[in-house]
């Protein structure tokens, strides 16, 4: 399991210090929520933070983006350190040619929907991505209740990708906890996302080794 802590839920006046704390503490991956004001109810990060993380830490940044027209903004994103690059399929008008952008710049490229969103939306574009993030909260905060049917959603894609070949990791993100972890990852998950659980904690280098030692429900 890849362990990816949001930094949405960070403290910014310690930003550099928590982030350095994850990383030592075992976070594989850093996952970074850009938001707009638009396309979701909340403004957090430009590439400028992006490119902060670069030199704060030597970890994959996994770019969320939250965005109206996210087209506009991928090459900038790419240039400040992202790795992978995930657009939501509710604002990418040409999927198909934002994930070849995505591929051309050198970056991974990711897929997520909103929860209300039909799992269908994503399939014709399932064979191109190298990521399908799944979300289990309605986007926007950190710190929101875990949406049940984020499961079914999870076990669907880890179906597809075994009956059709596809090679896609299932990420989830959004109200994830030590108890919640074991059934993400028995329901499919290989990235899991967790903001408050870890960041919100007294002890981050504990938070992270309780969700580390998370395995698949018994
Ligand atoms: C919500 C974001 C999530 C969030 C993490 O729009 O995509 O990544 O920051 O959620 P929690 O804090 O619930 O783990
Ligand atoms: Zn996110």
């Amino acid at each position: 399991m890849i362990l990816a802590p949001s930094i949405l839920n960070a403290d910014f006046s310690r930003l550099p210090e928590q982030v350095k704390a994850a990383a030592a503490a075992g976070a594989d991956w850093l996952h970074v929520d850009v938001m707009d004001g638009h396309f979701v109810p909340n403004i957090t990060f430009g590439p400028v933070v992006v490119n902060g993380l670069r030199r704060m830490v030597d970890l994959p940044l996994d770019v969320h983006l939250m965005i109206d027209n996210p087209d506009a903004f991928l090459s900038a994103y790419r240039e400040a350190g992202a790795d992978w690059l995930t657009v939501h399929v509710e604002a990418a008008k040409h999927l198909w040619r934002t994930v070849d952008t995505i591929h051309a710049l050198g970056a991974k490229a990711g897929v997520t929907l909103n929860p209300a969103t039909p799992l269908g939306h994503l399939e014709p574009i399932l064979g191109q991505v190298d990521l399908v993030l799944v979300m289990s909260v309605e986007p926007g905060f950190g710190g929101q209740k875990f949406i049940p049917s984020a499961l079914d959603r999870i076990a669907q894609l880890a179906e597809w990708r075994r009956l059709r070949g596809f090679s896609y990791l299932i990420e989830v993100d959004g109200g994830i906890d030590q108890q919640l972890a074991g059934a993400v990852i028995q329901a499919g998950v290989d990235v899991l996302v967790a903001g408050y659980a870890v960041f919100r904690q007294p002890d981050i280098a504990a938070a992270i080794q309780r969700l580390r030692t998370c395995k698949k429900d018994s």
